[in-house]
């Protein structure tokens, strides 16, 4: 599966940019990195190469397919071959294991078997009768983050992943998401360069002031 996006700029207030005239290709399976200060534009980027927010100006080719210009039942099945996991990790009012799930709405287009190996790599266990309310900001991220990664998909958005994640849990997530990228298109953003994350991408976007460096 390849993304494109084509002289894609995008603001919020119609003043400012928070992207500009930004080209990019993700080609298949690997480990997209997108580096850069906060404020730099990765969150828009992200959220913008998986469908979750029209561009104000350029396109996006799915495939060869413009996506925000395609009937209504193409969009929605461009999409769902798309997760975007958001920095801030957004629970249901329920359990660690409904949120894992979302009760059910996840169902048919999760990998069971995965987010089992998932649940024991990250040893939540205990956690999976807790109510999202009551998880540390680190337990609700490896929430959110077994609920993405074991939805079946083609590419995975990952914003800020390893945001207050232990150094133990950084590395275990690591290993997954390098693993995922073997198979799997997997963009991850972050404003913090982690040891060994260099090495695993396949190709490394820096954005300064929302422009490609
Ligand atoms: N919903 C929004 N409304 C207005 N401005 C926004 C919104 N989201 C982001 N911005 C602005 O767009 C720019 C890029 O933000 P963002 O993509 O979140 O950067 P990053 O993820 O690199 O920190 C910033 O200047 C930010 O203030
Ligand atoms: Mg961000």
């Amino acid at each position: 599966m390849e993304v494109v996006l084509e002289g894609v700029s995008h603001t919020y207030n119609g003043k400012e940019y928070a992207l500009e005239e930004i080209d990019l290709s993700i080609d298949g399976p690997g480990m997209y990195l997108v580096v850069g200060p906060n404020g730099s534009g990765k969150t828009t980027l992200l959220k913008i190469v998986s469908l979750n927010l029209r561009p104000s100006r350029g396109r996006v080719t799915v495939d060869g397919v413009d996506a925000w210009n395609t009937s209504k039942k193409e969009f929605a099945e461009l999409k769902s071959r798309f997760v975007y996991s958001h920095d801030k990790p957004i629970l249901l009012r329920g359990t660690f294991r409904y949120n894992l799930t979302m009760g059910g709405r996840l169902s048919g287009r999760v990998d069971e078997d995965f987010m089992k190996r998932l649940v024991e790599l990250f040893r939540v266990e205990k956690l999976l009768e807790r109510k999202s309310w009551e998880l540390s900001a680190g337990q609700a991220k490896i929430c959110s983050l077994i609920r993405a990664l074991s939805v079946k998909a083609e590419v995975y958005a990952l914003d800020e992943p390893f945001n207050s994640l232990d150094s133990s849990n950084v590395s275990r997530l690591l290993s997954v998401l390098r693993e995922l990228s073997n198979t799997k298109a997997v963009l991850v953003s972050t404003h913090f360069l982690y040891e060994g994350l260099l090495n695993s991408a396949k190709k490394t976007i820096r954005l300064i002031n929302g422009k490609i460096a």
